[in-house]
């Protein structure tokens, strides 16, 4: 048998079959187990944020697994604290209180329950939006097709149309104990809200008494050219959750409450046997100290012009979204799966979240000459599709 038969005959079937099988990565480059070689450019899901087995992140997790791995959530460890003082520093609020979990979804349960403790229940959530698969943060996903076999979920969780701020201003009451929104919503396609829409959340929330929860699971830790993909529209939000790109391709997830208006957890409230473990820690460590030591930030937000200037030329693309390297190409018609497959041939990784959208995160470490053979393969791929 080959993998991918073992996969289908040992598996559960709810990722499908993946089509190869990767066995080794280095920068955005990585090989499938026959040798072929691709370019990432869909880095795990914006997730491997450095890439493949970069240098910075290899060295400090295999030292700290050297000294110091399981340590339990009944003892402290420096590379936890450290993390935590990071971030608590990238949000300017020295509030700011940080929970360290393992995914998206558990940092987004965390901000379910910490919003219980406000004494409200409502949360108002948006439409296509995607906060994870567990119980709690299902739903409070807006997407019905991946809820419905699973209700009755938690009961009280209202969606709202994503940038409609007259929506909001409807369903938003005395009775709501958190509003969550991603900065751009990532799954639905890369969907951007209008201009100074979180804003006018923000007041809305100020002025019902509700907490306003960014999931920055998939915009966080730079991808857009800020630490949290929020600060371009000048809010500050209650909580913050974050995943993904958070620990350098290694599982952490984290919850992080600002201000005085959201409750804190009290000992023995909430917990995590792995969650914030010393190699996770240490491995986002590194990661946020080459995203800083390297100015990336800044380059990120102008490879994302590169980018869009580039693809937007290309014919077949009607528009490009997102902000720095979250990128929603437009297609002028429902052709994104071929095209991603297709650009698998061609040994480029990209993912279709729409009919019409290649969705594209590549590593914030991607470099001029690796953008440039990326719109050369996509340029070919998109031709191939329409043209035959
Ligand atoms: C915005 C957002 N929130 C939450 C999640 C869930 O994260 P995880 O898969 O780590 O549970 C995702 C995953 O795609 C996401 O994009």
């Amino acid at each position: 048998m080959n993998t991918q038969e073992r996969w289908h005959a040992s598996m559960q079937n709810n990722y499908g079959v993946p089509a190869i099988t990767l066995s080794k990565g280095e920068g955005i480059t990585v090989w499938d187990e026959d040798g072929k070689k691709y370019l990432d450019f869909l880095g795990g899901i914006a997730t491997n944020i450095l890439g493949h087995a970069h240098p910075a992140i290899v060295k400090a997790v295999s030292k700290q697994i050297e000294e110091l791995s399981h340590v339990s959530n009944l003892y402290g460890h420096k590379p936890g604290v450290e993390l935590a003082e990071k971030l608590r520093s990238f949000t300017g609020d020295p509030t700011a209180r940080v929970f360290f979990c393992n995914s998206g979804a558990e940092a987004n349960e965390a901000a379910i329950k910490i919003s219980r403790l406000t004494g409200r229940v409502q949360i108002v959530a948006a439409l296509g939006g995607f906060h994870g698969r567990t119980a709690g943060a299902l739903s409070i996903t807006g997407q019905e097709a991946k809820r419905k076999p699973f209700e009755p979920l938690l009961p009280k969780v209202k969606f709202v149309p994503y940038g409609d701020i007259k929506a909001m201003k409807r369903t938003i009451s005395k009775r709501t104990s958190m509003v969550i929104l991603e900065p751009i919503q990532g799954e639905n396609g890369v969907v951007v809200p209008p201009d100074g829409y979180l804003e006018e959340v923000r007041e809305l929330c100020d002025k019902k008494g509700a907490l306003l929860a960014i999931d920055a699971v998939q915009t966080g830790m730079g991808r857009t050219g800020e630490w949290f993909g929020y600060e371009l529209e000048g809010i500050t939000p209650d909580i913050i959750t974050l995943a993904k790109g958070l620990g350098g391709g290694l599982p952490l997830g984290a919850m992080i409450t600002l201000g005085k208006k959201v409750p804190a957890f009290k000992p023995g409230e909430h917990g995590s046997t792995f969650g914030g473990n010393p190699i996770s820690c240490a491995a986002a460590n590194a990661a946020v100290d080459f995203i800083v030591k390297k100015d990336l930030l800044e380059k990120v937000a102008i490879s994302g012009e590169f980018l869009k200037a580039q693809l937007s030329k290309i014919p077949g693309v009607t528009s490009v979204r997102g902000q720095g390297l979250l990128l929603g190409i437009v297609l002028e018609s429902n052709v994104a799966n071929d095209v991603a497959m297709k650009a698998q041939q061609n040994g480029l990784l990209i993912n279709a979240p729409a009919k019409n959208v290649i969705r594209i995160a590549p590593a914030l470490i991607v470099d001029k000459k690796e953008l440039r053979e990326f719109v050369e393969i996509f340029d070919r791929t998109l031709n191939e599709v329409l043209n035959g």
